[in-house]
């Protein structure tokens, strides 16, 4: 895909489309700013190469109508502060005093529009709305990677209007991880985690054909213990899915990729702080007990197929990592995950999360600012945010 560096932006109107969904507490104070200091590198490359720089966003999920709850106020005053540099913020993002403003812009001005979706043009992908977008500017930028599997107007449509090409943050995320999938040192290890086999079926599916090793952890680990005649007493698990997970089991064998599953498991009767717990075997879990976390076992057999890999793409937790002491075993990966020599990938969500909490962030090659996003990418769709952009000559 063409990148921001491939156009001349001098003293054109940029509409640059950022990931600002940020997690808020109750009191509206942003918890964790990554996706706003992840999009900087574009927002400095612009207003130095003298741009006027137009930003939307979308901010949680609004329905279509205007809430003062998801206004972008805060975003605007963080991201002036982390640019250390002026942020215009708008009360809207369309329409004739948007334009005046957008208008009077100076090179190298930052503006950052109201909440995208305070319309429900933008999400049904209006193209008369994302018409309305494009009049404000000369070029379009997508640095949202994290909204890339949405197609809306101003993560889609509007490139129908304007030259578009990917800011930095987004040509980052799909070249890294699109490498990975297509052309990935080996051996190439994918440990995939989380509480429901349903939400991967797709990504284990593709990851099978690609990856020499495929481990699997967290509350799905369930799943594929029922599916292979074992108790799994109270554990999470999803019976239904039974059959996919042997279709799965079935596909790793014909493949001759390695099937990791966890060996012992941490127990206990209710997923609650400080709870009794106890290790045991997979094969011994108690009728009366919930498997929470995988055990000390199995974090050293994953530490070792990790030990040996080249490329690591690491999606879900391993455990109910948000209650200690259930969160030993997804640290345990995370630090093995930051001994990879070679490429490792966080892709996205809870790892992320849990990366952070042990923080070994910068210990990764990349850990992606898609939740979303990153699993449709590691599932081999097309994101239609990356769809809409100008390829390379
Ligand atoms: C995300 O946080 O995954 C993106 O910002 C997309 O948000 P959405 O799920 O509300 O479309």
């Amino acid at each position: 895909k063409q990148t921001v560096r491939d156009i001349d932006v001098r003293g054109k109107g940029v509409l640059v489309r950022v990931d600002f969904n940020v997690p808020v507490n109750e009191a509206g104070v942003i918890t964790d700013d990554t996706r706003i200091r992840a999009a900087l590198p574009t927002i400095q490359y612009l207003i130095q190469e003298g741009a006027k720089v137009i930003l939307a966003s979308h901010f949680g999920r609004p329905k279509g109508k205007v809430n003062d709850k998801y206004r972008l106020t805060t975003v605007g005053e963080r991201l002036a502060e982390l640019l250390g540099h002026p942020v215009k913020k708008l009360d809207d993002c369309i329409g004739p005093e948007v334009e005046a403003v957008v208008g009077a812009m100076q090179a190298g001005d930052v503006a950052l529009l109201e909440n995208v979706r305070f319309y429900p043009e933008e999400e049904k992908n209006d193209p008369d709305f994302a018409r309305k977008l494009a009049v404000l500017a000369d070029v379009y930028v997508n640095d949202a990677f994290g909204t890339a599997h949405r197609a809306h107007a101003s993560t889609a449509g509007v490139a129908a209007y304007l030259p578009a090409v990917a800011g930095f943050l987004m040509d980052k995320e799909i070249s890294i991880m699109g490498k990975a999938l297509a052309a990935p040192e080996r051996p190439f290890v994918a440990v995939m985690g989380g509480a429901k086999v349903a939400d991967k079926i797709a990504v284990i599916d593709n990851l099978l054909d690609k990856v020499d090793t495929l481990i699997i952890g967290g509350g799905m680990a369930n799943t594929f213990f029922y599916a292979l005649g074992r108790e799994v007493g109270k554990s999470l698990c999803e019976k239904d899915k039974a059959d996919t997970a042997r279709q799965l089991l079935d596909k790793a064998k014909t493949s001759g990729v390695r099937f990791l599953l966890p060996v012992d498991v941490v127990v206990a009767e209710t997923l609650a702080a400080g709870v009794p717990t106890a290790v045991v075997p997979v094969d011994a879990i108690p009728a009366d007990k919930a498997a929470l976390d995988i055990g000390p076992e199995s974090v050293t057999l994953f530490e070792q197929a990790l030990a040996e890999a080249r490329t690591v793409v690491w999606n879900g937790p391993m455990g109910a990592f948000e209650t200690a002491p259930f969160d030993q075993g997804t640290l345990g990966v995370a630090e093995a995950m930051a001994k990879v020599k070679g490429v490792s990938i966080i892709g996205g969500g809870d790892s992320v999360a849990a990366v952070e909490k042990a923080g070994l962030a910068d210990k990764m090659t990349h850990v992606s600012t898609g939740g979303g996003a990153s699993l449709e990418f590691l599932e081999g769709r097309e994101l239609p945010g990356v769809a809409a952009l100008a390829d390379r000559a």
